[in-house]
């Protein structure tokens, strides 16, 4: 729809940072209604898919919009399964990083690596229409589901210094993922059912969002007509971000700097005088309590009585308390968002908090890949291009470098970079 003053301007230009009210595409994913706490797939309740269903399940109907019949269920996982190993480039790239590199920084890495390892996908190589192909698409679906619980298994292992585990393609999918992590390779081990069952249903907590930060990047990084992997590997390092998917670590970080519930008050003063954020609080659209941390906060207990209890979570319980009863917090519509808890289960079940990113990164693949794919099939997609506000100089001419003075730039960096320039000139033969 488009607002125009006559048949041949453009339109009208709306001047929208961070897209607040800009709807740049039409989807039949995922529907958030943020003032009631609604979050559905394909118009299925995300509390009803977290009690009842599984990841696979659930990432079949994200991308295909049905739930599977038996039949069509076997054999998305069986290919998913079968897609599970990685390049040894890609693992090698892995090992080759700092043993204290930022898991998410290794992960961006290897998804850009998986582009070059399938030129048979690659638009530059092979021209737009292969992605025309149902074939083509579904097997970059299935590879990089498949492979994305076996780098990210590998990229833990690297920061304790191991090496990686092979798949097993006995295992469910968060069964494997957990195998790979804790088997030390011993093909008899089976991870703990009661806590595979609570990471899968995170998993699903996890699968897809619309149009939040990340996922726009994956619509903005192909339609230029880039690789599907490297279109990923962007998406995931929007993910990267604190204020989106890091802050499941930054609340941890948050709860442990607290420290003790005593400290709250003086730390929600700091949070009121604009000194940090309330990490894993407020959320762009949901303008109540997220569904999906309602979820969460159920899940703590269940895992806590596998694993035993972890004091932080009596401080985010409390912290949560205060908030909601705060007027600061209450009159800016902040509610636990689907962050504030997940952390708080992922190191109660031994993740380090630079892997928590990690856990949100898997299974929003298939978010990620079922945007990807509508879009192939939107006759609306074009490459995105947005507009700016100008407010720059009009029209200057060019003078001669001996007849400027050092120029009031506009940015502080370039006065920083005139001012060394002009000491290096002046000190310099001739000056
Ligand atoms: C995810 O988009 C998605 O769907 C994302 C996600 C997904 O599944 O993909 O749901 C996952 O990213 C969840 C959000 C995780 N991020 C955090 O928990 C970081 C802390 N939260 C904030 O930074 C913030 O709430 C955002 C970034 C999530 C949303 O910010 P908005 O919508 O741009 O809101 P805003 O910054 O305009 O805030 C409105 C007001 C401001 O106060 P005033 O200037 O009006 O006085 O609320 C304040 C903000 O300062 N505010 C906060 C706050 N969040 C907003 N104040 C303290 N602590 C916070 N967390």
């Amino acid at each position: 729809m488009v607002i125009s003053t006559g048949k041949n301007d453009n339109g009208l230009k709306l001047y929208d940072p961070g897209y607040l009210n800009t709807a740049p595409v039409i989807s039949r994913i995922s529907y958030i209604d943020g003032d009631a706490g609604i979050l559905r797939y394909r118009g299925f309740p995300i509390e009803e898919l977290a009690e009842k269903s599984t990841f696979t399940e659930v990432s079949y109907l994200i991308m295909y919009g049905n739930l599977p019949s038996e039949s069509q269920l076997a054999a998305w996982e069986f290919n998913i399964s079968q897609h599970s190993a990685v390049p040894q480039g890609v693992l090698d790239i892995i090992q080759a990083m700092p043993h204290d590199a930022h898991p998410m920084g290794m992960l961006v890495n290897a998804m850009s690596a998986l582009s070059v390892y399938h030129p048979d996908a690659n638009p530059a190589l092979k021209g737009l229409d292969i992605y025309n192909s149902k074939q083509v698409r579904d097997k970059q679906i299935a590879r990089i589901i498949g492979k994305i619980t076996t780098i990210a298994a590998a990229i833990n292992l690297r920061l304790a210094g191991r090496p990686p585990v092979l798949p097993s393609n006995e295992l469910s999918y968060t069964e494997n993922f957990l195998y790979m992590l804790d088997s030390f390779g011993n093909r008899s081990y089976k991870p703990n059912p009661r806590l595979t069952r609570a990471l899968d249903i995170i998993f699903i907590l996890h699968a897809e969002h619309e149009m939040n930060c990340s996922t726009s990047a994956v619509r903005h990084l192909s339609s230029s007509g880039v690789d599907v992997y490297t279109a990923v590997a962007g998406a995931i390092g929007a993910l990267y971000g604190p204020l989106h998917g890091g802050a499941n670590e930054a609340v941890l970080k948050m709860l442990s700097e607290i420290g003790t519930v005593e400290n709250i008050p003086a730390f929600i003063e700091g949070v009121k005088a604009r000194k940090r954020k309330l990490s894993g609080f407020g959320h762009r659209v949901y303008k109540n309590y997220d569904p999906r941390a309602k979820v969460l906060r159920k899940l703590t207990e269940e895992v806590f009585s596998i694993v035993g209890r972890d004091p932080l979570i009596e401080i985010a319980v409390a912290l949560e308390k205060i908030a909601l009863s705060d007027e600061y917090f209450i009159k800016r519509k902040l509610y636990p968002n689907v962050d504030f808890y997940s952390g708080l289960i992922y190191r109660a079940m031994g993740f380090q908090p630079e892997f928590f990113t990690i856990l949100f990164a898997i299974p929003r693949m298939a978010g990620y890949l079922a945007h990807w794919r509508e879009s192939l099939d939107d006759p609306d997609t074009k490459i995105m291009r947005p507009q700016q506000v100008y407010v720059g100089e009009w029209l200057r001419h060019y003078t001669p470098i001996n007849q400027r003075t050092v120029s009031g730039n506009t940015d502080k960096l370039g006065q920083l970079a005139v001012s060394n320039a002009s000491k290096r000139r002046l000190a310099g033969s001739g000056a």
